[in-house]
């Protein structure tokens, strides 16, 4: 008895095509903080339209990438948890799983995890502010001599290669987690709020094409987010790990040395 709905286990050991989704609760027990969290979310401490808007960055570009450089340093001292390695050995087990994050972190990545849509970019790219591509070469040099790091092809400002409030995704990346949302037999969503859109329409998108959805969150679901979803209450680090044993009658995974 593993303590996981029983039916959702069986749908997890028959599926082939499997999807993630990812946001920042999954990254909580690295030590780095959530977004929405009332007490220590990034957004109760700061805010989004001073830091995470392009108005932003042309008004004080200074501030915006002291603050990026603050929470890159930040997910590059963290190390992946127990989550982040569960949904990389899933990936070792089935045919195709996707891994759709909303994370900015690359913690994902670093856990084993082969090719993440990240939805929202990366803490570890840049851009140039005038569009000519991505130069990420240098930036963290810059940045540690107190300049404020420009695109070597034009020399205009770079800037974080991340989603801001207003803009939209990176090219390819909703058209390649739709397409793998629709063709899977579960998604289970972990570690978000469902609050921002498109990525908190995936779990619906996936129930409406007949997947099995599972939720773990260690919070509350809002109503609508995942119709019909199973919802595992608690800590991804415990919960996945539990889970992707219970399914494939494995002994859960030690924990990472630090
Ligand atoms: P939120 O901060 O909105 O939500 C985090 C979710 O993780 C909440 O539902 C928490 O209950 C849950 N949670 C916290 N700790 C957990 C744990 N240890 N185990 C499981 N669940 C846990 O973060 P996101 O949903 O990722 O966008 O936010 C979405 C987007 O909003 C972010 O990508 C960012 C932000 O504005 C951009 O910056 C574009």
């Amino acid at each position: 008895m593993s303590g996981f709905p029983g039916e959702l286990v069986a749908r997890l050991r028959s599926a082939r095509r499997v999807a993630v989704l990812t946001g920042a609760g999954v990254s909580a027990e690295s030590g780095l903080p959530t977004f929405r969290d009332s007490l220590t979310g990034l957004w109760a401490r700061y805010r989004p339209e001073e830091l995470a808007t392009p108005e932003a960055f042309a008004g004080d570009p200074r501030l915006v990438w002291s603050w990026y450089r603050m929470r890159r340093d930040a997910a590059r001292r963290a190390s992946p948890n127990p989550a982040h390695l569960a949904i990389a050995r899933l990936e070792t087990l089935l045919p195709e799983v996707t891994l759709i994050t909303q994370n900015v972190d690359e913690l994902h990545r670093r856990a084993g995890s082969r090719d993440p849509v990240e939805l929202h970019g990366s803490l570890f790219r840049s851009r140039c502010a005038e569009g000519c591509g991505e130069h990420e070469s240098g930036v963290d040099r810059e940045l540690q001599a107190e300049r404020l790091p420009r695109c070597p092809g034009c020399g205009a400002l770079l800037r974080p290669g991340v989603v801001w409030f207003g803009e939209s995704l990176p090219a390819g990346a909703l058209e390649r987690a739709q397409a793998a949302v629709l063709r899977s037999d579960v998604l289970l969503s972990v570690g978000t709020s469902h609050q921002v859109y498109p990525a908190a329409a995936l779990p619906a998108l996936a129930a409406s094409a007949g997947a099995t959805v599972a939720v773990v969150d260690s919070g509350d679901v809002p109503a609508g987010a995942a119709p019909g979803a199973y919802h595992l209450r608690g800590r991804a680090g415990e919960l996945l790990p539990g889970l992707v044993a219970a399914a494939y009658a494995l002994k859960p995974a030690p924990p990472p040395v630090r």
